[in-house]
């Protein structure tokens, strides 16, 4: 999401995030909860298997990107988070930021029974995110390949995430920069005392409301 907003396409949207973070009440609160959940819907990289256990009947009929699949008891599927994410019958427009909608739509926590019990938590962990990186002046991408987050894009949009040095892979994004970067924020970290180090950023200190 943090990689997202600082894509230059979409760094229009920076000026706003960081007014709101600065205002610090509820009301811009849960704006910036909405740019947490239109960030993440289109940055995401997620999906999810199912079983197909039909109720009634041994086949099921769906449509995937327009066609219709039967499937019968005993497949199993993938839901794709990325693709459902950006479905226009669902999301109008769906590749602008758009803040007025619905909070249920919103789907890379999955659905049901099973839905990830750190939902809540994790909104609120994100949008805090959000919040406090937007309160650093002029906090941006370090210049070329350190300021990348590492991955490799897959078909269907999923990204597959690597470490610092391309060497491995990594189930997510690792993080954007050691805690004591904060400290010094002018102070680079060599490549090898930090692999874990995906997309290094910079900033030139903290904003004083
Ligand atoms: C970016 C962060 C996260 C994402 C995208 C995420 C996403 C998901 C998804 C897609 C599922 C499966 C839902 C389904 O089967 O329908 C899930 C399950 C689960 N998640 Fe998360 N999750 C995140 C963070 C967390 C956190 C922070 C916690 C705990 C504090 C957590 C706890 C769980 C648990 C316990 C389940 C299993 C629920 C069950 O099977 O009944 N998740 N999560």
């Amino acid at each position: 999401m943090i990689d997202f907003y600082l894509e230059d396409d979409n760094r229009k949207h920076w000026a706003e995030i960081q007014r709101l973070a600065n205002l610090n009440t509820p009301e811009a609160d849960k704006i910036l909860t909405k740019y947490t959940l239109e960030g993440t819907r289109l940055s995401n990289s997620l999906g999810i298997f199912r079983n197909v256990e039909p109720a009634d009947t041994q086949t099921i009929t769906i449509k995937q990107l327009g066609q219709d699949v039967v499937l019968k008891r005993g497949d199993k599927v993938f839901v794709s988070f990325v693709y459902a994410s950006k479905d226009a019958s669902v999301f109008p427009d769906p590749l602008e930021i758009k803040l007025d909608r619905p909070t249920e739509l919103y789907i890379t926590h999955g659905e049901g029974q099973h839905q990830c019990l750190g939902k809540d938590i994790n909104i609120i962990q994100n949008t805090y995110m959000l919040k406090t990186l937007a309160k650093l002046r002029n906090f941006r991408r370090a210049p070329g390949d350190d300021g990348r987050l590492k991955f490799i894009p897959k078909p269907g949009g999923i990204k597959l995430y690597m470490n610092a040095d391309w060497s491995k892979f990594t189930p997510y994004p690792t993080s954007m920069f050691p805690p004591f970067y904060i400290f010094f924020p002018t102070i680079r970290v060599p490549h090898d005392t930090n692999q874990s180090i995906a997309m290094r950023v910079q900033f030139d200190g903290p904003i004083v409301s």
